[in-house]
């Protein structure tokens, strides 16, 4: 698995594509279809944000997607590999290798200075430590936290403990960052900063998905999908900031504007 992992393909334009993916609960005599057939694909380079109303399947998308959760049919391919069947042991190996996480509570270690929260998943990586380090500096550099290195979480903003955050996501070097709701705990100017970060960050070159409720923050992403009733609704993606019309297509019926899966590809 690894060494395919390792091995990226690189004649798949998708950091990540969902093929038919459901996810049914069963509660006594109940279903919930939380995810009802979803097909959607990811281009690299894309900035997405997940929209919809409550209930619709954004949690249950963004598990998926981060590989806190396996589907219960149809396939998820990462850099082109399916990893739609593998094991807990596996996918904890497929976070920590692959995917950067960043939450709405920051979720840094209190007791861990910017620099040691930053070098976090490298230790859990096994690199050295004066390498891990160097890069945690390069990373705090990056994210303009070059002065607070030595500091604790709790002497820090909001903002810049997101930042935090968003240098440790980046650490590994992620497939794509997976951000849930990344600016909630903000207020408006340090949400303005963040989400003008993770724009610089998409700018190059990085791939972002990003769960959020918040039309003025979708607004930034390039291609804005709307879940409903545990399907793709709607996506809408803005010419002016992608020059791509073809970043994610889906399976949607009736709707004639989205280009069909395979269109896209022939594009490319
Ligand atoms: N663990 C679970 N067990 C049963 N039903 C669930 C579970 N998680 C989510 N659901 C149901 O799946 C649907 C989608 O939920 P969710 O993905 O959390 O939506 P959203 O994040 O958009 O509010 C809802 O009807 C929800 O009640
Ligand atoms: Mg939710």
């Amino acid at each position: 698995m690894d060494k395919a992992m390792a091995q990226r393909q690189p004649d798949d334009q998708y950091a990540v594509r969902f093929e038919d993916i459901r996810k049914i609960y069963r509660m006594g005599g109940n279903e919930v279809r939380a995810l009802d057939g979803v097909t959607a694909a990811f281009e690299r380079g894309g900035f997405w944000a997940i929209m919809g109303p409550s209930g619709s399947g954004k949690s249950t998308m963004l598990n998926l997607l981060g590989c806190l959760d396996r589907p219960t049919s149809g396939k998820y391919f990462l850099n082109g590999q399916d990893i739609s069947t593998l094991n807990d042991d596996d996918l904890s190996d497929i976070r920590l290798k692959y995917l950067g996480f960043i939450f709405q509570s920051f979720n840094l270690i209190p007791q861990l200075t910017v620099e040691e929260n930053i070098a976090l998943p490298l230790y859990y990586l096994g690199w050295p430590t004066a390498a891990r380090l160097k890069r945690a500096r390069e990373l705090g550099e990056l994210v303009g936290l070059s002065e607070r290195l030595g500091h604790r979480p709790s002497e820090l903003s909001g903002g810049q403990q997101q930042r935090v955050a968003i240098a440790r996501a980046l650490s590994n070097d992620p497939v794509f960052l997976l951000a849930d709701e990344p600016t909630g705990n903000l207020d408006s100017r340090n949400s303005i900063e963040i989400i003008e970060l993770l724009r610089s960050l998409n700018r190059d070159g990085k791939t972002i998905i990003m769960v959020t409720h918040e039309p003025d923050i979708a607004a930034h992403a390039q291609s804005r999908l709307v879940m409903r009733d545990g399907r793709i609704h709607d996506i809408v993606t803005d010419a002016r900031l992608s020059g791509s019309s073809d970043y994610v297509t889906g399976g949607i019926k009736g709707k004639g504007s989205l280009a069909p899966q395979g269109q896209a590809t022939q594009e490319g």
